[in-house]
């Protein structure tokens, strides 16, 4: 059987996780579940990280220690991906014993073999961040990533030897097209860090206290950023007494990141993986920002949304719906309340919940609930649906290959628009009114048809979606369930849909729904 890993990239419990922060695990879900469809062994790794400056001082302010402070964030981590339905099979803490040995052990192993090396380290510091930058880097003497005020600080420390890795690094990306996604982000990678010539990474602080000590000299605490990356090895129990789990899945076959943290997961996470003689993840994934239209979500601009509250008032299925469907690849995302209003309104509304109801209702009032078998002969207009059909999915399946999931999203709501399409130009009620009994049979067998593949299609992204679609059309059997099942066109047999069919999505008033939403954003 053939295994897929993912990973997301594990969250700073810094405060509340918001829309767009949502949207790496949403994602790696959402991949997870279109491996299990292809019946394969799907696993997926999310997690929290929990060490640095700024957790210390996260906790101060609140009056808690440390570990109580990052206890009471993985709980609210937890409880926020079980809303929305994280089917993870690991959550790793870099808290966790099992973390916390394993990075000790290879910090050991990268000094005994040369990689790592003392020093003495200044440069600008951005304490959000955690990140040191050299003079050259700064934009306007800011943190290039958050736009923040840096300090100049000087340390003793270690560094690991950057440099030495970067040409096989370059002939990596070179001989390994697919290890990064989208193309674009490998060429910002070798231009912007790796030909103007790799620094060697500092990768120990001494100026706080809460993080993993180098065990051979414990006033140095380790760099979070390598305590972080190596979550990926740990959490499959690599370095320790049972890696099982590490010899099953590594290396990954999916690892997705924000475009804030690809430099981190393109140049250090490779290199450090050639230094354990390790192989390489297939393909790393780097995604866009949600923004809003007034630019990046902060508290101060008070235009921040949480997708709990969204997912409270309008189902988790929406708010999957609206991220994965806004994300194009070369460009942010831009949430906007009307924007998600009208995604409701026509894509989930008009388009899936009405070619429901009113297939359902036609197979109710013209065949009793009794879905007709199929006579194996398609007219020309049906030819052409099933040829729409299956061309579609071929898209589809194109585009998921390519991790283009806005654009696979669109493929299926083109099948959608065409099989509204097909009810119109097909005019059942007309074949029923001039008792043409053989077309009208053809034309709910097909539109049950499509209604199964376009549920199979989406049940990765909308997994309560999709189930009740396939309950309301009487799909019983976990055969008619399957992505192996998408292409086949005559196998429904004694299918009977529900009596009455509740619409899945019902129309919002845009006044009221986007006043609502800007006030959640004012909350
Ligand atoms: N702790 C690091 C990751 C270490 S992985 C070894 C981190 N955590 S984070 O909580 O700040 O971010 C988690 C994920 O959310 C990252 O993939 C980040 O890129 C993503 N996003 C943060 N803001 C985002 C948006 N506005 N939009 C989309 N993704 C966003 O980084």
């Amino acid at each position: 059987m053939n295994k897929f890993y993912v990973t997301t990239p594990i969250y700073y419990p810094s405060g509340k996780f918001h829309i767009g922060t949502a949207y790496t695990t949403v994602l790696a879900d959402s991949m997870k579940r279109l491996h299990l469809l292809k019946g394969e062994d799907a696993y997926m790794l999310t997690g929290t990280d929990e060490h640095g400056q700024k957790i210390e001082e996260k906790a101060k302010e609140q009056g808690k220690t440390p570990q109580e402070y990052v206890d009471g964030m993985a709980a609210y981590a937890k409880d926020l991906w079980a809303k929305m339905k994280i089917d993870y099979d690991d959550f790793i803490r870099t808290t966790d014993e099992r973390h916390v040995k394993v990075v000790q052990k290879i910090f050991d192993r990268f000094m005994e073999q040369g990689d790592i090396y003392k020093g003495e380290y200044e440069g600008w510091y951005c304490v959000p961040c955690e990140s040191y930058f050299t003079e050259t880097q700064l934009v306007d003497g800011k943190c290039p990533d958050c736009g923040r005020e840096v300090k100049l600080m000087k340390e003793e420390a270690y560094f690991f030897n950057m440099k030495k890795y970067a040409d096989r690094l370059l002939k990596y990306y070179e001989e390994h097209p697919d290890f990064i996604k989208p193309e674009f982000r490998k060429n910002e990678m070798i231009n912007n860090f790796i030909k103007p010539g790799l620094e060697d990474l500092c990768v120990t602080r001494t100026t706080f206290d809460w993080g993993i000590k180098v065990l051979k000299d414990p006033k140095h605490v380790i760099y979070v950023w390598v305590d972080a990356l190596t979550n990926y090895l740990t959490a499959l129990g690599y370095g320790s007494d049972d890696d099982s789990l590490f010899k099953k899945y590594w290396p990954a076959d999916l690892q997705i990141v924000g475009k804030d943290i690809a430099r981190f997961h393109l140049i250090y996470w490779p290199i450090f993986l050639m230094a354990l003689d390790l192989p390489l993840p297939k393909t790393i994934l780097v995604h866009n920002w949600v923004t809003m239209k007034d630019g990046k979500m902060s508290k101060s601009k008070g235009n921040v949304i949480y997708p709990d509250d969204l997912v409270e008032k309008y189902g988790l299925d929406s708010v999957r719906y609206f991220l994965l469907r806004e994300m194009p690849v070369t460009q942010d995302a831009i949430f906007s309340p009307e924007s998600f209003v009208e995604r409701y309104n026509f894509d989930l509304c008009n388009d899936l919940s009405n070619l429901l109801n009113r297939t359902v209702s036609m197979v109710n009032k013209y065949f009793e609930g009794n879905v007709p078998s199929y006579n194996g002969t398609p007219n020309d207009v049906d030819k052409e649906l099933e040829e729409f059909c299956v061309q579609q999915i071929d898209a589809f399946e194109k585009k998921m290959e390519n991790y283009e999931i806005a654009n696979a999203l669109q493929e299926i709501w083109t099948l959608i628009s065409r099989t509204n399409k097909y009810i119109d130009e097909t005019m059942p009620w007309s074949l029923a009114k001039e008792d043409n009994k053989e077309k009208l049979e053809s034309v709910m067998y097909h539109l049950i048809e499509n209604l199964r593949k376009i549920a199979i299609l989406i049940k990765p992204f909308m997994n309560d979606t999709a189930d009740n679609i396939l309950r309301q059309i009487g799909i019983k059997d976990k055969e008619l369930k399957t992505g192996d099942s998408l292409k086949q066109y005559d196998g429904l047999k004694d299918i009977k849909v529900i009596e009455k069919g509740e619409p899945i999505f019902m129309r919002l008033n845009p006044e009221e729904e986007v006043e609502y939403i800007k006030n959640l954003m004012k909350k």
